[in-house]
């Protein structure tokens, strides 16, 4: 059947799953009239170089690294916050330059990662019988019957908290604290007890040593070694607020989401007659599709043809969050249907999404992850597309630059019962500063031997 044409209304005519139920309707227009009239926080063309950066990777010449928050929360809009996170991601991608001989493209689940699709409607706390929590954008996470009944004007905050992390991003880059010689960017305290520390300490050495070489020899000067792009991006989850962030191009007549760099659509949302998908065909970003397990691989190529029927590169990148114990029955025949449909995609992997597990019970049952799954995964991803003759393009974390305690294992040795001492996230948890360096550590040892 063929499609009809797209309007960036358009997906308000199909089943859309996750949505809000606002008490009142009016208030929700509302909302999103004031949206609607905001400035874009994004520009076309970051978007369309973004998508090509992501196509280069796509075809092996470009290596992502995505990562940040589950879901951002609005008391984190503050300056140690955001420095903290953008740092980590600053040192991973010069680590994962350096040892993989790629240049990276950084993309933060940041400036608008506020909506979280949820497996249950409800939730009950002490007894009480909650609407699940659906992010800072929804509603309110303190167990109150009434503040989680979802607030359409914390769209319109969201957008101001959105504005304001993305300036303060940009400022700091542009500012150069990217900059290579920036003390901040060195500054690895606490991997320094790990006990693999030796063997980082002399990528470190090396990778210190070429950025010296450079300064001396390669003409690049201290301002050429700072500039570098950044893109944001996150769940396009309320399709409401989408909608509002959709903007036609001036330049070229075709629609963006100016609200982000890229926006995924996520394994719950994800169905091919539904209104993300619709929303989604419209738009011109990057789009990720996260896939988990159950996905059959005749669905996975319809997917990819409804949303990309151009084939155009660089703009799917399928997100695989397997867990550890199915990627190695799932991977591979999802990789196999997308080469022999002959589509251009990149491929990413999320170890984090299939390998949570509960610990604990009652009020201190606590999701967690150990980082030996997570690691596991990826290991096993990367050589099952490298035996597929595939390349998997990029990695995808949920991590932060806290010292959290959120995800159990690494060189810290965190347990189960580590898990209470500083459990900040709202949803899923996410690695550490510390794990997640020492993740890039180790991506590159798997990339190397493999
Ligand atoms: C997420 O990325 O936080 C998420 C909910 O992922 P998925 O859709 O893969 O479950
Ligand atoms: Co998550």
């Amino acid at each position: 059947m063929a499609l009809l044409e797209w309007k960036k209304d358009g997906w308000r005519n199909f089943p859309a799953a996750q949505q809000p139920e606002y008490p009142d309707g009016n208030l929700f227009k509302q909302a999103l009239i004031e949206v609607e009239k905001l400035p874009p926080l994004v520009f076309s063309g970051e978007v369309e170089k973004l998508k090509s950066e992501i196509a280069e990777a796509g075809a092996g010449k470009r290596f992502i690294l995505h990562g940040g928050d589950c879901a951002e929360r609005f008391i984190d809009c503050n300056s140690a916050a955001i420095v903290n996170k953008i740092k980590i991601l600053l040192q991973m991608s010069v680590l994962l330059t350096h040892g993989l001989h790629h240049s990276v493209v950084r993309i933060g689940r940041i400036a608008g990662q506020y909506a979280k699709p949820r497996s249950s409607p409800t939730e009950t706390i002490g007894g009480v019988v909650l609407q699940s929590y659906k992010g800072d954008n929804v509603n309110g996470i303190e167990p109150d019957v009434a503040l989680r009944v979802p607030d359409p004007g914390r769209m319109v905050k969201s957008y101001f908290y959105s504005s304001a992390t993305l300036n303060f991003v940009r400022a700091m880059i542009d500012g150069g604290y990217a900059d290579l010689h920036h003390p901040y960017t060195w500054n690895l305290y606490n991997i320094e007890k790990s006990p693999r520390w030796n063997e980082y300490k002399k990528r470190v050495d090396s990778l210190l040593d070429a950025i010296r070489f450079m300064e001396t020899f390669g003409g690049l000067n201290s301002e050429s070694l700072g500039r570098i792009d950044f893109f944001t991006s996150h769940e396009g989850l309320l399709l409401g607020y989408e909608e509002a962030m959709t903007r036609k191009s001036p330049l070229n007549g075709k629609y963006y989401n100016l609200g982000a760099h890229m926006l995924w659509i996520g394994e719950r949302t994800r169905q091919l007659d539904g209104a993300h998908v619709e929303y989604f065909r419209g738009i011109g970003n990057p789009v990720g599709i996260k896939i988990g397990p159950k996905i059959a691989p005749e669905e996975l190529t319809d997917l990819v043809a409804k949303l990309n029927p151009s084939d155009e590169p660089g703009r799917i990148t399928l997100i695989t969050r397997m867990g550890v114990e199915k990627v190695d029955t799932s991977l591979p025949p999802l990789i196999s249907a997308v080469k022999k449909a002959g589509q251009a995609v990149t491929w990413s992997c999320d170890p984090m999404h299939g390998n949570t597990i509960t610990v604990g019970e009652g009020d201190l049952a606590r999701k967690t992850r150990d980082f030996n799954s997570i690691l596991e995964e990826l290991r096993r991803a990367f050589a099952i597309h490298t035996s597929a003759g595939s390349t998997l393009a990029g990695v995808h974390f949920e991590m932060t630059g806290d010292d959290v305690t959120e995800c159990i294992g690494g060189s810290q040795e965190l347990t189960h019962l580590d898990l209470q001492k500083n459990y900040e996230t709202y949803v899923d948890p996410r690695l550490n500063y510390h794990q997640a360096l020492e993740m890039a550590f180790l991506i590159i040892s798997v990339l190397k031997d493999s």
